[in-house]
């Protein structure tokens, strides 16, 4: 059984109080254990393993079966969830989906310090919300009083949105501070795991793409997701970087709409345009999940200025090695040329098996020679080989209808036609340039000198 004594005047009470009822001190709940069943009343503080694993961590749904699969089967009770994303990207309009969920079968806070009460009803209502009256709204940025409150409301769930907004009175500094942002996160922590409630922490992120405030409170959480997208196509990706109940790197894909998010079970990250130039086909693994992407590459010449290499969703370094292994053993000049690379759809891919991808699209683009129903799997190493990528067949079964693909050479057990298996990346380069259009300009019986440099149309 459980006691919760106040530290200042040892008022005690069987519940929780987040200000003592007797003396007015806010936080000063502590809980002393009474006894323990099976144990002595002075038992030790700790707990064997036996005992801890049969303490229950039931799954939570969060109503969206795509975030529960990232999530390994849903919210546990007492878990910290951060997500984080730049402004606009839907932050408040997920929270406030899940809220739903769980407000189906009892109270859920949410607790907004930068938006008014109307601005969230106006959200609510544009998403159809049916269980409103058990979402509690509160706009006050005090987390010490809002926290007090909520304790009495006994909610499922907690949302703070967001953690830069709100603030904790015991402190001076203003909030979005360090130490507030550190003070705001310990205190959703304890709250959330004294009641074994779930909470959602709001996060906004730096130019940089970084949580707003010290790398702390990533570990201070048990789960920390980006929310990312494309404001073109409309996807939005939420990615776990880290997460105490699962596996990280998952990703689930949404798709924003007039009354809120869907979740996209088999997304596309092709779009139209596959066919022209710079433009190859790969597969990627997010976490357990294969995801066919496109990938984009333009190559332009620049004599003028240093060239520059630029990456949307692919990590510049890995641009500028790829590169380097195109220039040094397939012998493309690339040297007086901008390369950019882009990931369609907004996905950020670090998955090596899209190296081959990548370097064809730029050769792809450098030619001007277009690779339409071309998919190439497969690592590229700093000599020029193809290396073969995991869970090969997986790939092979997302990317079933195109063409020709590409992959490594000690991959290919595939009795497929279309399987095309590859040593290196001068061997891709020759099979895709032999069978198109510009065929007579790649000699394939010449094996040292192939003429890439296309004919310069003036200096500049
Ligand atoms: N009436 C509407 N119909 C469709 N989409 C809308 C509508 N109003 C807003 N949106 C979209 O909802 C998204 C904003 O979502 P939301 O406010 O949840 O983002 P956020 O990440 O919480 O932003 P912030 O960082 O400003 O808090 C925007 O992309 C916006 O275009
Ligand atoms: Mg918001």
């Amino acid at each position: 059984m459980k006691k919760f004594v106040c530290s200042n005047c040892g008022y005690s009470s069987p519940k929780w109080f987040g200000r003592c009822p007797q003396c007015g001190e806010y936080d000063s709940a502590e809980e002393a254990i009474l006894e323990k069943k099976g144990r002595e009343a002075h038992a030790s503080l700790l707990l064997n393993l036996e005992e801890a694993s049969s303490l229950s961590l039931e799954r939570l749904s969060t109503g969206f079966s795509e975030l529960d699969r990232v999530l390994r089967g849903g919210l546990v009770p007492g878990q910290v969830l951060l997500l984080s994303g730049e402004p606009g990207i839907g932050k408040s309009t997920l929270a406030l989906q899940v809220c739903e969920k769980f407000a189906e079968k009892g109270t859920v806070v949410y607790v907004s310090g930068e938006e008014s009460p109307q601005q969230i009803k106006m959200r609510a209502d544009r998403l159809k919300l049916k269980n409103k009256e058990n979402i509690l709204l509160s706009t006050e940025n005090d987390l010490d009083a809002v926290l007090t409150e909520t304790s009495e409301k006994k909610p499922r769930f907690l949302v703070i949105d967001s953690l830069q907004t709100v603030f904790s009175s015991e402190l001076g500094s203003s909030p979005g501070s360090v130490s507030q942002v550190k003070a705001v996160t310990m205190k959703v922590i304890n709250f959330s795991k004294k009641r074994m409630i779930p909470a959602m922490i709001v996060g906004h992120v730096t130019k940089e793409g970084e949580i707003a405030g010290p790398k702390m409170v990533e570990h201070m959480v048990d789960t920390v997701t980006y929310f990312e997208g494309d404001r073109r196509t409309g996807l939005r990706i939420l990615k776990v970087v880290k997460n105490r109940f699962g596996p990280s790197d998952e990703v689930a894909v949404f798709e924003l709409e007039e009354n809120g998010f869907k979740q996209v079970e088999s997304p596309s990250f092709v779009e139209e345009g596959v066919e022209l130039p710079g433009n190859v086909v790969t597969c990627v693994f997010e976490g357990t999940k294969p995801f066919v992407v496109q990938v984009q590459a333009l190559v332009s010449k620049n004599r003028v200025f240093a060239p520059k290499r630029v990456g949307k969703g692919i990590d510049t370094s890995r641009i500028m090695l790829l590169v380097a292994v195109l220039s040094k053993v397939v012998k493309i000049p690339l040297e007086h040329h901008d390369i950019y690379v882009n990931v369609v759809g907004g996905l950020r891919i670090t998955d090596p098996a899209a190296d081959l991808a990548i370097a064809l699209a730029i050769v792809s683009s450098y030619l001007e020679l277009p690779m339409p129903g071309v998919a190439a799997l497969g690592e590229i190493g700093l000599d020029g080989k193809v290396r073969k990528v995991y869970n090969i067949k997986r790939r092979l079964g997302a990317l079933k209808g195109f063409k020709k693909i590409i992959v490594p050479a000690l991959e290919a057990e595939s009795e497929e036609e279309s399987v095309i298996a590859v040593q290196d990346l001068r061997e891709a380069v020759k099979i895709l340039g032999g069978d198109f259009s510009v065929s007579t300009r790649v000699d394939r019986e010449d094996k040292v000198d192939i003429p890439w440099d296309r004919p310069e149309e003036g200096v500049g």
